[in-house]
């Protein structure tokens, strides 16, 4: 890959020690994938934050890297693995509370904004259309590079945070227009009468097409969270961090739909809900949320709370970013979802928060949030936040 004499200077740690590491990380993948030069980025999303996955190898690698790195460009952090003000409310043990801790201070001393979120297009970091990004959680990349329209690959933990202290990824994979060409139709015949179906749409998109990039037709009609959750769904269940939709994402108009296709219908969201739910009957948790709920979803959870009480068998969280939850304060949101029972789980999520063992049965609107919550040892429920609202009442499914 060639590098400009800056370039090098860093490669050979004029600019430190983080810096040195970071060319180091970007010129193995840049040789990797056959990239040729390194390129800006506008912007960084940095995953790998909780405790609970780092570890203490991974917090001692990050304080290595913040004795002396500074990003050089915005860089959001993806959800830890707590609240970080109210975690003792969540029932995180105070020993991985130190330890988080210590994690987001080594982010902080790096210039992180410790924004916690894996929604950093809703709280201020939104890239341009056609702006190249160094990304890292799967959701925002597929929302980055489908809904937005900017350009990223899906980073890793390690590779993100080369980029933010370089300001610079190397060019291959999805910053090539040549690699962001549809490949496969995907005609929806299927009727999406409620959000959780973009969950479900998300799990026959993935499945199906796996690392083909989709050229979705016959969807009339997209809010911004229902193609947040659907943008989970389909990179879990499937792999490739980009679609098209027709008339609703910006590039599509670039593009015709591909020869090969596949068809869905009402048949096959009914047989992603089957797969996605257990047996089970009794809820101990509700969580909405995943990806991180927007100040829309909270005002509507809030107005579906009113005169009602969560059972006492039950937790039910509502995962956002702080700035969400403040803007829930400001507008009573908080207090509604409080007085009914409910808790607010900033800065954290029903994945990354350390919760194996504390839970039988999850409800939840969001695929994706099922996938991870059955790595937890939890049974899993999707459906709509009517029905997720009415298991947290009731302590069951109905
Ligand atoms: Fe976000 Fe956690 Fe879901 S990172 S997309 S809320 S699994």
């Amino acid at each position: 890959m060639y590098l400009t004499k800056n370039e090098e200077k860093m490669l050979e740690g004029e600019e430190g020690y983080a810096v040195k590491k970071s060319m180091e990380i970007l010129v193995a993948l840049g040789n990797i994938y056959g990239a040729e030069k390194l390129i800006e980025v506008g912007s960084v999303q940095v995953a790998g934050v909780s405790y609970h996955n780092l570890g203490d190898a991974g917090l001692e690698f990050l304080n290595e890297l913040a004795k002396d790195g500074k990003v050089k460009v915005l860089t959001t952090l993806n959800p830890a693995g707590m609240d970080l003000e109210d975690w003792r409310n969540l029932g995180i043990d105070p020993e991985f509370a130190r330890k988080q801790n210590l994690v987001i201070e080594a982010f902080r001393k790096m210039g992180i904004l410790i924004s916690c979120t894996c929604t950093p297009y809703l709280i201020g970091n939104l890239p341009r259309y056609g702006e190249h990004v160094a990304w890292s959680e799967s959701s925002a990349v597929t929302f980055a590079n489908s809904v937005i329209g900017s350009k990223t690959n899906r980073e890793g933990g390690p590779s993100a945070l080369a980029a933010a202290f370089v300001g610079k990824t190397p060019c291959y994979g999805l910053h090539l227009d040549e690699n962001r060409v549809p490949n496969t139709h995907v005609e929806v015949k299927a009727e999406l009468s409620k959000f959780s179906d973009w969950g479900a749409l998300g799990y026959c998109v993935g499945k199906q097409v796996q690392n083909k990039i989709p050229y979705i037709t016959g969807i009339k009609d997209a809010n911004v969270d229902e193609l947040k959750t659907f943008c989970a769904s389909v990179v879990t269940f499937g792999s490739k961090p980009l679609f098209y939709m027709e008339g609703i994402t910006p590039a599509s108009e670039k593009y015709q739909p591909p020869e090969e296709k596949i068809v869905l219908e009402d048949r096959d969201i009914q047989e992603a809900y089957e797969a996605i739910n257990d047996e089970a009957e009794d809820i101990d948790f509700v969580c909405i949320g995943c990806p991180h709920a927007s100040i829309k979803e909270i005002a509507k959870i809030a107005d579906m709370l009113k005169d009602k009480k969560i059972s006492p068998n039950t937790e039910f969280w509502v995962a956002t970013s702080r700035s969400m939850k403040h803007l829930a304060d400001k507008r009573g949101y908080t207090e509604a979802i409080e007085k009914a029972g409910g808790k607010f789980a900033c800065d954290t999520c029903m994945a990354v928060a350390p919760l194996k063992g504390r839970f039988r049965t999850v409800a939840t609107t969001s695929a994706k949030g099922c996938y991870y919550s059955r790595h937890n040892k939890m049974l899993t429920k999707m459906g709509s936040l009517e029905e997720c609202i009415d298991a947290a009442v009731k302590g069951k499914w109905s």
